[in-house]
Order: C-alpha cells, then sequence, then structure tokens
C-alpha cells in the first residue's frame, strides 16, 4: 500500500436478491473494519435503496454503471442524476464485463466517467488486459490505450480511482501475483506522470482487481503501489470481504 488511503470496493455484479442482500449487510455492519480504509460496495442498481437505507454510514455505495448523459429517453438506462438521488457516491465504468460482454467501447466508457465527475460522483475507473494480449507483449500498449480514454476526457483527476483488473484473473481464481500487480501499477503510474501531471500520478489510488480473497489479498497489500483493491466474487460474503479491508499494513 502506498501513502494514499486505502481503497476497497467491492463490486457484487449481477448477484443477490432481497433477502441474501439483507444477510450481506447485517454481516457488514457487524464487522469490525479498519477506520483508515475507504470501504465501498456496489449492489445491483436495484437494491442500491435497500442497501443505501440499511447498511452503516462507514460504507459508501457505488453503482456498477451509469448512463453517458443526463437522464431522459432512454429506456432501460440509469442516470447519474438518479444515482445520486438514492445516495450512491461512486460508480464503476470500464469494468471488463460491460467492454468485453456488452461492447462499451474507450470513447463511450471516456464519456460516461467525463460526465459522472461533472455531476459529483467518484468514478472507478477500470481498465484490464485479455489473456491473449498479455501473451502477445500487448498489456501496456492496451492498458495505457484504456487509461488514455479516461485523460482525454475527464475534468480531473480529484475523483478518480484506477482499477486495474487483468481480464484472466477476474473470477478465474488465478490472481495475479503481486509482483505482477505491482510492475503494472508502476507502469500506470508512470504513465499518468508523463501524459498528466506528477501531482496526480503521485496522488490516484490505483488498486487491483481480480480474485482476490481473504486469502491473497494481505501479500497483495504490502506492495508500495497497490492502494486498494475491487474485489468481486469474494466481497458477496461479509467476513471475508473485511477482512480484505483489514489486509492493509
Ligand atoms: O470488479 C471486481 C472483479 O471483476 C473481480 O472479480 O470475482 O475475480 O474478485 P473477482
Amino acid at each position: 500500500a502506498g501513502s494514499g488511503k486505502f481503497f476497497v470496493g467491492g463490486n457484487w455484479k449481477c448477484n443477490g436478491t432481497k433477502d441474501s442482500i439483507s444477510k450481506l449487510i447485517s454481516d457488514l455492519n457487524s464487522a469490525k473494519l479498519e477506520p483508515d480504509v475507504d470501504v465501498v460496495v456496489a449492489p445491483p442498481f436495484v437494491y442500491i435503496d435497500q442497501v443505501k437505507n440499511s447498511i452503516t454510514d462507514r460504507i459508501e455505495i457505488s453503482a456498477q454503471n451509469s448512463w453517458v448523459g443526463k437522464g431522459g429517453a432512454f429506456t432501460g438506462e440509469i442516470s447519474v442524476e438518479q444515482l445520486k438521488d438514492l445516495g450512491s457516491k461512486w460508480v464503476i465504468l470500464g469494468h471488463s464485463e460491460r467492454r468485453h460482454v456488452i461492447g462499451e467501447k474507450d470513447e463511450f466508457i471516456g464519456k460516461k466517467a467525463a460526465y459522472a465527475l461533472s455531476e459529483g460522483l467518484g468514478v472507478i475507473a477500470c481498465i484490464g488486459e485479455l489473456l491473449e494480449e498479455r501473451e502477445a507483449g500487448k498489456t501496456f500498449d492496451v492498458l495505457f490505450q484504456q487509461l488514455k480514454a479516461y485523460a482525454d476526457v475527464v475534468p480531473s483527476w480529484d475523483n478518480i480511482v484506477i482499477a486495474y483488473e487483468p481480464v484472466w484473473a477476474i473470477g478465474t481464481g488465478k490472481v495475479a501475483s503481486p509482483e505482477q500487480a505491482q510492475e503494472v501499477h508502476v507502469a500506470l503510474r508512470d504513465w499518468l506522470k508523463n501524459n498528466v501531471s506528477a501531482e496526480v500520478a503521485s496522488k490516484t489510488r490505483i488498486i487491483y482487481g481480480g480474485s482476490v480473497n481473504g486469502a491473497n489479498s494481505s501479500e497483495l497489500a504490502k506492495k508500495e503501489d497497490i492502494d486498494g483493491f475491487l474485489v468481486g466474487g469474494a466481497s458477496l460474503k461479509g467476513p471475508e470481504f473485511a477482512t480484505i479491508v483489514n489486509s492493509v499494513t
């Protein structure tokens, strides 16, 4: 972990029911969480209100996506204004499942980030390479291009957390080694330094996601440039998520 405040997000993805979420919230409410960590959970849209109304104020709420502009005639979409109305402080954008399953492109994701930030939401800006891209030696090209799509349009980096999620590590149980993650985080910070500013490079938190669990998080958290985690599967279990939150050393 670096000098910025450790940040741990739980991305619940498209999981849960009113009952399972109520149990998860009660586990989270009774968990002991290190005070010096930002803790955020991202429920499915339809449960944000339930979560906001029952979870401790200690934990902030994120959405998992948002519409690219002001709400209106966009059937099936959810606007930034609506997310704020429900008490969301954050939105996850550019997740690999939206890039590779739904087909969202860099430019569209960048626009979403710029709009959400302009309305005061924090953005968890995801990037990540596919296995074939890593094997072809294209990891950094891919990541820098994804990062540039944000950098080209965002008004400021004050409210952005970068989430590095190698696609081959998501939901596979195949976590990046602490060295692999650290190597990428350093490269991302260098890119920010050379293309945005030294200040943004040193202040922006870069978190890791991909098969993080209660057993591997503390080794990862020891690395200087890993400023937190974005957790999928293991965030659906309250006690394990708390262990991950508390893994900062
Ligand atoms: O956004 C979190 C994520 O994609 C990682 O998922 O299940 O591998 O922790 P998981």
